[in-house]
Formats: structure tokens, C-alpha cells, sequence
């Protein structure tokens, strides 16, 4: 079958030897010891659960650099300022090979975490870098090509929190008014142990979807806060491929001050929020004017998603995860003892991160990628999957230059401007729009997430997306502020804004759903 038959023209590179050595002309601010373990903690009751963990161990640098989030698989908590120079030694003692991306972050092609890069047990990889990113959450995970999904679900994450000057000068809370909040879904047997994609193919091909919701990596998900406290909540969708719907249950609206990429021009308040995986905001939260006896909860919104995510073609036997189609709850509030901090919210947070997108040589004709499939069980992205190092012409980008880059999954693009549109499905103007074929039933959503920088989002068409789904959700998108990964729906595109500065090499970009990801969707790009 000539599923490939689009990639004519393909450049190699031999597989490399970086991150073996300790430079020693590498001046070190932050130096991390982190390993990925097996082991096994009490999540659940009685019986511990067999997780995978990353323990770190701070060789150089202030105290508060490093935080293990105790009684959790995942974490620990990084945090360093801008400017600082960053040795992380990785050393692996799973029983798989394995490497870390850092999601988000700026660096080079050595630095990336590049699948091509795994170590077995007992090997170490050196990382080192500079941070060149703004103020952010940003984070880090496993990205062995074809076990990112089940080794993340098995605990491997961490947050790397970025401070600078910018942010500095705004009261905004800090220390223990700062707070993570890792949403993950997973699902348990009734020895505790973590279940990962128990009908196989069809699980796959959906990606994993888990049956109750952990935050921080424990079956706890309530925080202790102090009533009259102004808290930034830093949440991360950690898990594997459920987006939520998140909203307050008073009805309030949430007010988010930051995205992945760090502050947004302004705060912006929203009904709900759509959290796709991978994607981080600030949540403002004011508990001055709550009354104790008040519940305040984080809850996810019913989405019409399940015919996409199980029902339909997939036909998933036993399926037990949370419907998306319902309401259930995400994090209680729980009020404790009043005690003020004097942080603030400003109406103005940081200057414009706008990239101009007449400076891209491509702006009318965008470099387009379709996300859809291909024979009917691959994901793909115009009609590829990922092949180690392989990059195809259309995947090649120059450095110091802006482009658009046009995201597509079965969106309505006009011909004039569609210039490589390929693969069976997904790409075809109107082709979703009412079709009832097996490629309707295949249609998904792909959270997109493109690798080494923080782009804009200048357009996101919805023509094609199903009236139903799109009512439910358009009130919960921000299209504002750096960001580095998006939640494609289906009949959906986005035209995103970016510019490829300082490094040049292969970089990744794919879906985030993970068992997505690790099915191969997902294409390096190349800049040169
Ligand atoms: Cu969190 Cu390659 O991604
Ligand atoms: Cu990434
Ligand atoms: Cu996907």
C-alpha cells in the first residue's frame, strides 16, 4: 500500500551521541539528579499501587529548586528563573528505555528529548541549558517512541516552573499560595493496580480514557486553603487524552491570568474552560469574599464527545471511564482558618507576545497539516507517521523565519488557499460536514502540541464542526498569549503563528493525545 507515497524526498541524520558527557565549560546554576524508578506507593487503601517516578536529587542550587510531591507518583516540581543554566542528569532505572522531553521549553535539538535519544536501564542523559523561556508553567515527561502514553500513566511528569524579572514585579501570590494542580484521569483494578488501555486496539485508537480523576497524583482531590487567601492555581492537564470542561460549581466565572507559553496581556474571564492535554493556565482564586459554609468545587461540564470517544466504530466493550457527556468533580475547595496575603491581580499583566503574522513569507498560503487517518487505523499527519529521524520537504522550515502553520482536522478550507493538502481523510472541503461514512464515525479531536516554541494562534475556523459540539464548548477557548499546544476539533482549523529562532535541527510535533502520539502521530520538523 503506498501510504507513503508523499514523502518523496527524505533526509536522514545518523543517529547522534549527545548527552553522554558532563561539559565541564558548562556553568552550572541548577544541577538535577533525576531518576525514573520503579517502585510502588499507597494511593489508594491497603494495597500499595506499582507506579513508575522520577526522584530528584538537587546537586547544585537553592533549596526550593526541588520539590518532591510526597505520597505521588508524579512530580517533582522544578523551579528556576530565566537566565539560569540547567544540568539535569537523567538517569534511567526502568526496565524500558526512556528519555525526557521538557515540554515547552526552548532548547536545542540535544536538548529536546527526541525519541531517537532513548537510554536504557542503567544509562544516564545529560541535558544542559540555558532557560531562555518567559515566566511559565512548563513541564516534562517520557518521549520513547511508542511508550510516552503508558509510562506517563504510570507516573512519569514533573512541573518546570519558570520565574522572571517580568513577573516579579507583579504581587502575584507565591510560596504556599502558589499552587499546582495536576488533573489526570486514571483507572484501578481491584488490587490497585493502574489499568492501561484494557481493550487494546479500539482503546488505542481512542486513546486511554480513566474512570476517576487524580489531582497531583492522589485519589485526594481536595485542597486545604486559607479562607480570605489569594491563590494562583497552575493547572496542567496531565492526562493522557481527556480534555475537560472546567468551571466553577457556583456558577462564578474563572478568571485565568496565564496560558502555557506564561502571562497573558490581561486576565481573562470565561464561563468555562476547555483544558485540552498538555495545555496550563493560572486560575485566579479570591477566597476573601467566600463564606465557609459555602462548597466550592472545580467541576468538569458535560461535552458531547462520546459517540467520537467510544461510541460509534470504536464499539468499546466494558468502557468504564467518566462519560464526557456528564458532569463530575475535578477539585474541592476546603476552607481552613482565615488568613490574608496581600497578592494582587493587575488589570495589565505583561506587555504584547503577539507575533506579527504579515512577517510570515507564508501568510496566505499556510503551511497546512491535516490530522485524520489513513486505511482507516493509523493516525497521521498528511498521511504519515512518525519514521525515528525522517523528515519529509514539507516539514523543512528555515531559521530566523516566521511562518503560519495551519492545523487541520477536516475543517472547511477553501481551495485557493489550501497548498498540500493530503491524506485519505481530514482534509477534503466539506467532506465531514454530514457524511455518515465510517470516516464521520472516525472524526476525533487531537490536541496538537508543536515542540520547542510558543506560538499564536492568529485564526481558529469552525465552520465544519458539528454545531451540537461547538455550542457546548465555544465559550472556553483562549486564542490569546504563547502557547504550545491547541485542541483541534473535529471540522476544525487553527492557523497558528511562529517563528523558529536560535536552534536549528529536528523537532517534534504531534497529537498529545498520547496513545495517538505513540500510534505515530507525529512528524519531526526541521529547521536549517
Ligand atoms: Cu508534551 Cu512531544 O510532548
Ligand atoms: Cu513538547
Ligand atoms: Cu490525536
Amino acid at each position: 500500500m503506498p501510504l507513503f507515497s508523499s514523502c518523496n524526498s527524505v533526509t536522514s541524520t545518523a543517529h547522534p551521541k549527545a548527552g553522554t558527557t558532563v561539559n565541564s565549560d558548562f556553568n552550572a546554576d541548577v544541577d538535577i539528579q533525576l531518576k525514573a524508578v520503579q517502585s510502588s506507593i499507597n494511593i489508594l487503601s491497603t494495597i500499595n499501587t506499582d507506579i513508575y517516578s522520577y526522584k530528584g536529587s538537587l546537586i547544585k542550587g537553592d533549596k526550593q529548586t526541588l520539590q518532591q510531591l510526597e505520597g505521588s507518583a508524579i512530580g517533582p516540581i522544578i523551579r528556576v528563573e530565566k537566565g539560569d543554566r540547567v544540568r539535569i542528569r537523567f538517569e534511567n532505572e526502568i526496565s524500558e528505555k526512556s528519555i525526557i522531553h521538557w515540554h515547552g521549553l526552548h532548547v536545542s535539538h540535544e536538548n529536546d528529548g527526541h525519541p531517537e535519544y532513548v537510554i536504557e536501564k542503567g544509562e544516564t542523559y545529560i541535558y544542559e541549558f540555558e532557560v531562555m523561556n518567559r515566566a511559565g508553567t512548563y513541564w516534562f515527561h517520557p518521549h520513547p517512541h511508542g511508550h510516552t502514553g503508558e509510562q506517563v500513566y504510570k507516573g512519569l511528569a514533573g512541573l518546570f516552573i519558570v520565574t522572571d524579572e517580568e513577573e516579579k514585579a507583579f504581587n502575584l501570590p507565591t510560596g504556599d499560595y502558589d499552587i499546582p494542580v495536576i488533573i489526570q484521569d486514571r483507572t484501578f483494578d481491584e488490587n490497585n493496580q493502574l489499568v492501561y488501555l484494557p481493550n487494546g486496539r479500539m482503546d488505542r485508537m481512542r486513546g486511554f480514557l480513566g474512570n476517576r480523576i487524580l489531582i497531583n497524583g492522589k485519589m485526594d482531590n481536595s485542597l486545604s486553603l486559607n479562607k480570605d487567601g489569594k491563590y494562583r492555581l497552575r493547572l496542567l492537564n496531565g492526562s493522557n487524552s481527556r480534555a475537560y470542561k472546567l468551571a466553577w460549581n457556583t456558577g462564578e466565572p474563572l478568571t485565568i491570568f496565564g496560558v502555557d507559553g506564561g502571562l497573558l496581556e490581561s486576565p481573562k474571564t470565561l464561563p468555562y474552560l476547555i483544558l485540552a492535554p498538555a495545555q496550563r493556565v493560572d486560575v485566579w482564586l479570591d477566597l476573601s469574599k467566600k463564606s465557609e459554609s459555602e462548597e466550592l468545587k472545580l467541576i468538569h461540564l458535560p461535552i458531547p464527545l462520546d459517540n467520537m470517544m467510544g461510541g460509534g466504530m470504536m464499539g468499546i466493550e466494558n468502557d468504564s471511564s467518566l462519560p464526557y457527556n456528564s458532569q463530575f468533580d475535578i477539585l474541592n475547595i476546603n476552607l481552613r482558618d482565615s488568613r490574608k496575603n496581600d497578592a494582587q491581580l493587575p488589570n495589565r499583566l505583561s506587555v504584547s507576545q503577539a507575533l506579527d503574522p504579515t512577517d510570515a513569507a507564508n501568510r496566505t498560503s499556510p503551511r497546512t497539516f491535516n490530522f485524520g487517518m489513513e486505511g482507516m487505523m493509523k493516525w497521521t499527519i498528511n498521511g504519515r507517521t512518525y519514521n525515528g529521524m525522517e523528515v519529509a520537504d514539507d516539514e523543512i522550515v528555515k531559521l530566523n523565519t516566521t511562518e503560519v502553520w495551519r492545523m487541520n482536522n477536516g475543517g472547511k478550507i477553501s481551495t485557493e488557499n489550501q497548498n498540500n493538502g493530503r491524506g485519505m481523510m481530514g482534509n477534503k472541503n466539506g467532506m465531514m460536514r454530514n457524511g455518515r461514512g465510517m470516516e464521520n464515525m472516525m472524526q476525533m479531536p487531537h490536541p496538537v502540541h508543536i515542540h520547542q516554541l510558543q506560538f499564536n494562534i492568529i485564526n481558529r475556523n469552525t465552520e465544519n464542526v458539528d454545531r451540537n459540539l461547538w455550542n457546548a464548548v465555544k465559550d472556553g477557548f483562549i486564542d490569546e498569549g504563547r502557547q504550545d499546544s491547541v485542541y483541534l476539533l473535529p471540522g476544525m482549523y487553527i492557523d497558528l503563528v511562529m517563528r523558529f529562532a536560535d536552534f536549528k535541527g529536528l523537532f517534534l510535533f504531534h497529537c498529545h493525545n498520547l496513545e495517538h502520539e505513540d500510534m505515530g502521530m507525529m512528524r519531526n520538523f526541521k529547521i536549517e
